[in-house]
């Protein structure tokens, strides 16, 4: 087991990676002192893999478990579907100091997560991510939301978790299409903070694809520590944290353009190909290190190019963004392979030629 310490004063608490991790939940639980009622939020699918499992982790030591269903999918990320829990709850007559445990992806996470932040002013949140996005991303750092109408991920609070517990066997279940998703997020983060972690991903595509238990559990904390070290230097997002958007910007643009139809983890690779591309334009990353993304993007089986979408209705939603002033959008871009810094800077016009292709790389 990997330990990663996320150090954010009284609010601290530890990222537990490795496999075999959620059969430990029970004892670390009764550690932390809770008393001995739980509530695990999970979804149908997730349950089935891994309630059984977590259940009899938790009863071993005496703890009295409640677990609520939530549907699978986004739409289920809603003021309605945390209502429905805020009921079970208060049925289930849980107390302030009973615990929330969130089994599943980002989607039971955020939503399990804001309603941890807000039941009763706030009860112990407890993390238990089954996918590698969660597990690398969304479990860390405590952002915990719902959406709303148009509204996604705005409805929510800061609230980090008691614990995390990675269990990096739970993701060889995962289907391909949630793996890929995961893997964006890791790319991402090896570009933007560590060019060490770059050079060990290129190297180990291989393994990570055949799920090696070993590589797993190195990726899941090489890019988990990358999340927590960002969010120690800046938990409520008002500068460096930004730079985990890298790839996000034109991603979040397309996948308004595409009505969603598109999986985030195709999206952020385009935008960070994109990005990274922008970034050599403007002189800083050089060729080289944008070759060697593309084809860290290419061999994980995610793309690098826009489908057959109008680029201008792409540019136009990030000037819909909140990150667009005075003609300028803000991006992320890569100073190198592993360094990243927010420009201001960054001309509409250079977005779209860049997004058309007309790129001389
Ligand atoms: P998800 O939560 O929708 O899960 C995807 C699917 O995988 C679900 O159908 C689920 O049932 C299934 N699944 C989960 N674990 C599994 C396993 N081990 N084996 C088999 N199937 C499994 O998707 P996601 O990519 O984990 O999360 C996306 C959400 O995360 C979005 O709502 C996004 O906004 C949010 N997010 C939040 C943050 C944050 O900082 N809070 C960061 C990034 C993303
Ligand atoms: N996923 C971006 C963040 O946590 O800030």
């Amino acid at each position: 087991m990997r330990i990663i310490k996320v150090a954010l004063g009284t609010n601290s608490y530890e990222v537990r990676v490795g496999p075999g991790l959620l059969s430990q939940a029970g004892r670390w639980l009764s550690e932390l002192g809770f008393g001995n009622k739980l509530v695990i939020i999970t979804d149908p699918s997730v349950n089935r893999l891994y309630g059984e499992m977590l259940n009899r982790a938790l009863t071993e030591f005496d703890f009295n478990v409640n677990t609520l269903l939530v549907a699978e999918g986004e739409d289920q990320k809603s003021l309605e579907t945390a209502g429905r829990l805020y009921h079970q709850l208060t049925d289930c007559y849980t107390e302030r100091s009973t615990p929330i445990l969130t089994l599943g992806g980002g989607v039971i996470g955020d939503l399990g997560g804001f309603v941890a932040a807000t039941y009763m002013r706030g009860v112990p949140l407890v993390q238990l991510p089954t996918t590698l996005l969660a597990q690398v991303d969304s479990s860390i750092g405590g952002k915990v939301a719902v959406d709303h109408e148009r509204l996604k991920n705005k409805i929510g609070a800061f609230y980090q978790p008691k614990l995390v517990i990675a269990d990096t066997d739970t993701l060889k279940t995962l289907p391909a299409k949630e793996l890929a998703n995961g893997m964006a997020e890791v790319i991402k983060s090896a570009a933007i903070r560590s060019k060490e972690f770059f050079a060990y991903l290129e190297g180990n595509l291989d393994r990570i694809k055949s799920l090696d238990e070993n590589v797993l559990e190195e990726v899941v904390f090489q890019t988990a520590s990358i999340k927590a070290e960002v969010v120690e230097k800046d938990e409520t997002d008002l500068g460096l944290r930004n730079i985990l958007n890298y790839g996000h910007t034109i991603g979040h643009a397309i996948e308004s353009v595409t009505d969603f139809s598109m999986g985030h983890g195709s999206v952020v690779a385009i935008g960070m190909v994109a990005a990274a591309t922008i970034s050599n334009r403007m002189g800083m990353l050089d060729k080289n290190d944008l070759h060697r993304l593309k084809n860290v993007i290419v061999s994980t089986g995610l793309p690098t190019k826009l489908p057959n979408i109008k680029v201008e209705k792409i540019v136009q939603a990030m000037r819909h963004d909140k990150k667009v002033s005075q003609d300028r959008i803000r991006f992320i871009l890569l100073k190198s392979l592993g360094s990243a810094l927010v420009s201001d800077d960054v001309s509409p016009s250079l977005v779209e030629k860049v997004l058309i292709g007309d790129e001389k790389t």
